[in-house]
């Protein structure tokens, strides 16, 4: 059956009310589909009793706040914008695995809400929450920051504060027909996802102010680029360049493969693995790439990227990863031709810190979309 967003807003508003009371309610939004969309449905519903914020956690896109307060302007009025970057950084400075990142973030994400919502008055708040993110952590692909309920965690004796999560059952093609109903721009409903740990798990590894820097920078470079191509989700993410030529595994798939110290999400089977990243140098196709991705994939390696420009100095690695998908559960990688890539890797590396440019070929399995 197809999805109608008005039967869904006549069903949910009673449910919304009920459960909020006289209360006044806090949502977070992150600028991403879902959580804009959950605050312009509860700002319809509940009107002046929601309280909208943008967290500034340090690890958002190149001018992500101003621009979202500027594009839910008419949906969502009164979007406050706390800074609390600081906090965020000074914590997360110098942590390097991946689910202790996603951890932490939760953690210090869901203390700042706590006192947001001693600050605003309320015990409640609205989240963005839809049905991919707790079918993967059930199934235990990863940490979503944002999954508490499903992991068994008591919102209310941890931080003091109900969670309500009005579009729980809702995919993510729904969730942007909802969006477009509620008279959301085009630059937020159809806007590509952005996880809740933002630019955080773009960081890949080691978490430091200059690469995160780098990354925003690049994310902002590679977004322009790739912004009119159709595609479901494009970004660059950034890791330390100290890597290893394999001559076993050159050997194997005919071109030269280096292993990186780094190391990204997968999915193996059904639940997440965690591996090293590796680059192919060469003359590969298509074809070719898929090949080596295969074979790779057999070692403990969950992304292989191709090379497309490197030089002596700067420290470090540069991925642009771009996928096609319907429902985020899979994903392919669409070819995109080697001058496109070379002149966005020129573009990238005006910056001296960079010393290569890679472009990830693995889909979703064997990797996972994000890197970490
Ligand atoms: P993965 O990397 O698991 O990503 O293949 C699938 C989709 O989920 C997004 N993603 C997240 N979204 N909180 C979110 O709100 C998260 O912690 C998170 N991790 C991944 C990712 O960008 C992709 O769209």
């Amino acid at each position: 059956m197809s999805f109608n967003p008005s039967s869904f807003i006549d069903e949910i508003s009673p449910q919304l009310r009920e459960k909020v009371g006289n209360s006044r309610v806090l949502i977070a939004v992150s600028g991403g589909v879902d959580s804009t969309t959950a605050a312009a449905l509860a700002y319809k519903v509940l009107g002046e009793k929601v309280v909208p914020v943008m967290i500034d956690t340090g690890f958002l896109r190149e001018n992500e706040a101003i621009s979202v307060k500027e594009m839910t302007k008419e949906v969502i009025p009164n979007l406050v914008i706390e800074d609390k970057s600081e906090v965020f950084l000074s914590s997360l400075e110098g942590l390097e695995d991946a689910e202790q990142k996603r951890k932490k973030f939760r953690d210090l994400f869901y203390e700042t809400i706590s006192s947001l919502a001693r600050k605003y008055g309320t015990k409640m708040m609205i989240q963005g929450t839809i049905a991919a993110d707790w079918v993967e952590t059930q199934g235990g692909i990863k940490t979503q920051h944002n999954v508490l309920v499903q992991l068994g965690i008591n919102t209310e004796s941890t931080w003091g504060f109900t969670v309500i999560e009005p579009l729980a059952d809702l995919y993510k093609n729904e969730v942007r027909e909802l969006a477009r109903y509620l008279g959301l721009p085009p630059e937020i409903s159809e806007r590509q996802p952005f996880p809740g740990p933002g630019l955080l798990i773009r960081v890949v590894g080691e978490v430091k102010r200059e690469k995160l820097n780098v990354e925003r920078r690049m994310n902002a470079v590679v977004e322009r680029a790739l912004s009119k191509k159709g595609l479901s989700q494009y970004f660059a993410v950034v890791f330390d360049s100290d890597s290893k030529q394999d001559e076993q595994k050159s050997a194997e798939v005919g071109a030269r493969v280096k292993v990186y110290k780094a190391r990204a999400t997968g999915v193996k089977g059904d639940v997440r693995s965690y591996g090293h990243i590796a680059s192919v140098e060469g003359d590969l196709n298509y074809d070719k790439l898929r090949q080596t991705v295969m074979a790779l994939s057999k070692y403990d390696i969950t992304h292989v990227m191709y090379l497309v420009k490197q030089r002596d100095h700067g420290k470090y690695s540069v991925g642009i990863r771009a996928v096609h998908t319907d429902d985020f559960m899979t994903a392919d990688v669409p070819m995109i031709e080697h001058g496109e890539l070379l002149s966005i890797a020129e573009e990238i590396m005006k910056d001296q810190s960079v010393k290569e440019v890679l472009f990830d070929v693995t889909s979703k399995p064997p990797a996972t979309i994000e890197l970490e």
